[in-house]
């Protein structure tokens, strides 16, 4: 690969550098552990890049959605789950929001005291308990609101940074399509998001109602690219499960980089992938076998014990909050009974145990990789406030 498409591949945000990659948000997914080990992984398998020295960041790793109201409320618990590893150069933080002075409030609080790097906002969430209350995904639909938000964030950040304009964070929106077929708003959005100072927008290609289902539409990932200044960034989101997904995303969008949510859960290596791509044009596929698989996943483990520990929580508590990722990880391998096993354990030993029975020399099953994983579930209804 050229090295000038390399080199184009480098995005400005926020006075920062980055390659064109970024972890979607996902709640109960995105936490530290999983950023940290996303980041170690880079550092592991690429060959010319590393995360900690190369003045271009690894991409933006955002953290999973916290209320505006618990931050700004200085919900302790809370605020514990919103901490950052040490090798995360950036920090980004999601919130989401529904009302403009507790968003505003929060974003004062962030940036004065340098909670997080970046702030993006979550105006694509499908969830019942979310949009009835008027967010998530529900504020496309609340122009006045979703504007008043932004807002408020923009100005939280900049009196939060005492107006000094090279320190003020950088934010960003995340949203959807739209509500469904018939309320189809993202270039609305995307205006009014630009407008009020977000300087990178990530559309997930779906209409609210879809969730997670059907396939995600590129080509309005394409139009929005085609519509919004230049200078404002497009991520494109839906779908991208793999390096080649990703390439052939940007290649049919124009969008300036790829957002990877479930493509990751179970493969927190293909971050790796994309790096060692954007850094030196190899398209290597990393494939573990499931030898290599397990010690990640352990080490995956390892980091969400330590971290549940830090809030002061048990290792049960790490152990039942880790299930979920087992099945993904083990995703394809001969592998059934164990899965099961370490399904009920509880406790890291008992996992580890599950571990030694696995006939740890099985290849990757490759045919697996693009396929999705994680929730795809039919489409649902959208609950609106009412008189939305
Ligand atoms: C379990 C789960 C949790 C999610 N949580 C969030 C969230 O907190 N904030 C958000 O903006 N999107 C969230 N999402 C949406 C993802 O960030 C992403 O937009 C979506 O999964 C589509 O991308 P994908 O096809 O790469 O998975 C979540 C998705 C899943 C599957």
């Amino acid at each position: 690969m050229p090295v000038e498409l390399i080199e184009s591949r480098t995005l400005r945000f926020g006075h920062r550098h980055f390659l064109p990659i970024m972890l979607s948000p996902m709640a109960g997914i995105t936490s530290q552990p999983f950023r940290q080990l996303c980041l170690e992984l880079i550092d592991e398998y690429c060959t010319q890049y590393d995360t900690q020295s190369t003045e271009t960041l690894a991409g933006i790793f955002v953290d999973e959605m916290v209320a505006a109201r618990a931050i700004a409320g200085k919900i302790s618990k809370v605020r514990a789950k919103a901490t950052f590893a040490h090798n995360e150069r950036f920090r980004s933080l999601q919130l989401h929001c529904t009302d403009a002075l507790w968003a505003q409030t929060a974003a004062f609080q962030i940036a004065s005291e340098r909670l997080a790097d970046h702030i993006d906002l979550n105006f694509g969430c499908p969830v019942k308990k979310v949009t009835k209350n008027g967010g998530g995904s529900a504020l496309g639909a609340n122009p006045d609101l979703l504007r008043a938000i932004i807002h408020g964030v923009k100005r939280g950040v900049e009196e939060g940074c005492d107006n000094n304009s090279e320190a003020v964070l950088p934010i960003s929106a995340k949203f959807r399509i739209g509500i469904d077929d018939d309320d189809v708003h993202f270039l609305r959005t995307a205006e009014i998001a630009v407008e009020e100072g977000c300087e990178l927008l990530t559309l997930h290609a779906r209409t609210a109602q879809q969730f997670y289902s059907g396939k995600a539409d590129w080509s309005a990932i394409k139009l929005l690219r085609d519509t919004v200044p230049k200078e404002v960034l497009v991520f494109a989101n839906g779908d991208i499960l793999t390096l080649e997904d990703a390439i052939r995303c940007v290649r049919e969008t124009g969008a300036n980089g790829v957002a990877i949510g479930r493509g990751c859960m179970g493969r927190p290596w293909v971050f790796a992938e994309l790096s060692e791509y954007y850094t030196t044009g190899s398209t290597f596929a990393l494939r573990p076998k499931l030898k290599e698989v397990v010690e990640i996943m352990m080490r995956h483990l390892e980091l969400t014990v330590s971290w549940v520990k830090a809030q002061g929580n048990s290792e049960l508590a790490a152990v039942k909050l880790f299930r979920q990722n087992i099945g993904p990880y083990l995703k394809g391998f001969n592998a059934k009974e164990v899965k099961m096993q370490m399904l009920k354990a509880v406790t890291v030993l008992e996992i580890d145990q599950a571990a030694r029975q696995l006939d740890l020399e099985q290849d990757y099953p490759t045919a697996l990789e693009s396929l999705a994983r994680g929730r795809s579930r039919s489409q649902k209804k959208v609950f609106l406030p009412p008189k939305w």
